[in-house]
């Protein structure tokens, strides 16, 4: 990495020389660490849309020309030839794996799948219709409580369980919330079946009769969840890593992610995608509804529309367009109402000046909920998926966070707007 410099005169004439850092792809950062020391002022950057705020070698974005690669490789390469499993590993270690790596991995993860059955009771003490996301992120925090002996962050060996437990217990977390809030008896893990067709299992079996999973479900999640097993420094693996920074239990670190997942402007936008087709209802509406997203005193906006960093295309939107015909295709429901409006929505959208201006494209929460509805998936469930998929992420970075010897508490500053110093009043002068 090579260093160039950035020149910044303060008010009072004092030139401060700040380093460029160069990454291996992608625009230079100016490193302003010591801004604040050589000329006593902070940088304001509210949401960060300029703010780097870590060094990385994961995940690789490029928003204008709509690139994503996880250590390097296209996901459009890892989407077609890949799976779930493998990408796990390379997110994890930074290769691909060999063979055996492979096996002895996904091995080490079907065999983590069960929990403790003490972790299985606290189901008992949730309403019958909590959201699955609350219970999730509940869950997944009581995590620390039952290996906080057994999870020593420095210690390499305690990372990767720590990172073996998260990728196998989350979808039999994930399908008991789904259990609970269907009032079905839960289905244990079976380590003969793969990631996804295990999850299938656990979702949707019942102890009375045999169940089949259906060949093109099992394939659909194992490429959703390609497509959302990282994103760099997105608003939950930001927070992982913001909780992790502090020494936090790594399973904490997680639970906190995980609730900054639900939010609608983040994951929990493949929920409210849903929401607003059924609200739209039919393609004769969809003027209005557009007409709303561009009213400035609306506060409805589309939903699946926009992100903070591509402002061409979505790479893994556009896989997932494709995939959504073919699962409805193999599930001889071609005509789906729902796909239908959804693509109608999308070239009026597409269409339009406002979304043009502002660079407006559907991004991957668009399609997904399409696919996980027509593989009877519910609606609530839909931002589960999503962390199933990106709990690999997030383990991940904490795990690069973690094992970084530059690594700081992460402690941002402020533009303080409040009263300034004034003297206490007694209650009875108020
Ligand atoms: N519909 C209508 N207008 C929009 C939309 C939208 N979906 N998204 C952005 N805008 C407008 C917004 O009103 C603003 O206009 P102006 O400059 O006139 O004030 C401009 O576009 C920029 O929006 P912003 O909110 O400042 O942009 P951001 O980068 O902070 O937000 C976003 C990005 C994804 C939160 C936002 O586009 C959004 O709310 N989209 C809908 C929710 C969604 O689909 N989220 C999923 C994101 S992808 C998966 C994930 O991250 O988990």
């Amino acid at each position: 990495m090579t260093e160039d410099a950035f020149r910044l005169t303060g008010p009072d004439g004092k030139v401060t020389t700040l380093p460029v850092r160069k990454g291996s792809v992608g625009p230079d950062v100016i490193d302003i660490s010591a801004l604040y020391q050589e000329q006593g002022v902070f940088t304001y950057d509210p949401g960060y849309r300029a703010t780097g705020s870590c060094e990385s070698d994961i995940t690789y974005i490029d928003g204008e020309l709509g690139i994503l690669m996880y250590r390097g490789y296209p996901v459009e390469q890892l989407a077609a030839k890949s799976n779930f499993i493998e990408v796990s590993y390379l997110l994890l270690h930074g290769e691909l794996p060999t063979a055996s790596e492979l096996e002895k991995f996904d091995n080490t993860i079907r065999t983590h799948t069960m929990l403790n059955e003490g972790m299985l009771a606290f189901f008992k003490g949730f309403r019958y219709d909590a959201h699955p996301m609350a219970m999730l992120s509940a869950v997944v925090g009581s995590m620390s409580a039952y290996y906080h002996n057994e999870m020593d962050a420095k210690n390499p060996e305690h990372r990767d369980i720590f990172a073996h437990r998260i990728l196998a217990k989350l979808p039999t977390i994930a399908a008991a919330a789904y259990k609970l809030n269907i009032g079905q008896p839960f289905m244990y893990p079976r380590n003969n079946l793969n990631y996804c067709e295990n999850l299938l299992h656990m979702l949707f079996a019942v102890p009375a009769e045999p169940y089949q999973i259906g060949p093109i479900a099992a394939e659909a999640l194992d490429l959703l969840f390609i497509l959302h097993a990282d994103h760099e420094q997105n608003c939950s693996t930001s927070t992982v890593r913001m909780a992790g920074s502090s020494g936090a239990n790594p399973y904490s670190a997680i639970a906190a992610g995980v609730a900054a997942l639900w939010g609608p402007a983040h994951g929990g936008a493949n929920e409210a995608v849903l929401k607003m087709l059924t609200q739209i209802g039919d393609a004769s509406q969809i003027p209005k509804f557009v007409a709303k997203a561009k009213d400035k005193n609306d506060p409805f906006r589309l939903m699946g529309f926009g992100h903070r960093v591509y402002k061409n295309f979505d790479p893994r939107a556009t896989i997932i367009r494709d995939m959504c015909y073919k699962v409805l295709k193999h599930l001889g429901r071609s005509d789906n109402p729902m796909f239908d409006l959804a693509l109608e929505l999308e070239q009026v959208a597409l269409k339009d000046e406002y979304f043009i201006e502002k660079n407006l494209y559907p991004n991957v929460d668009f399609y997904s909920g399409i696919i996980y509805r027509a593989l009877g998936i519910p609606t609530s469930m839909f931002t589960v998926m999503f962390a199933i998929g990106r709990s690999v992420g997030w383990t991940a970075h904490w795990r690069e966070m973690i094992a970084d010897p530059a690594a700081r508490i992460s402690r941002p500053r402020q533009l303080y707007t409040g009263p300034k110093e004034r003297s206490y009043v007694g209650i009875d002068q108020r």
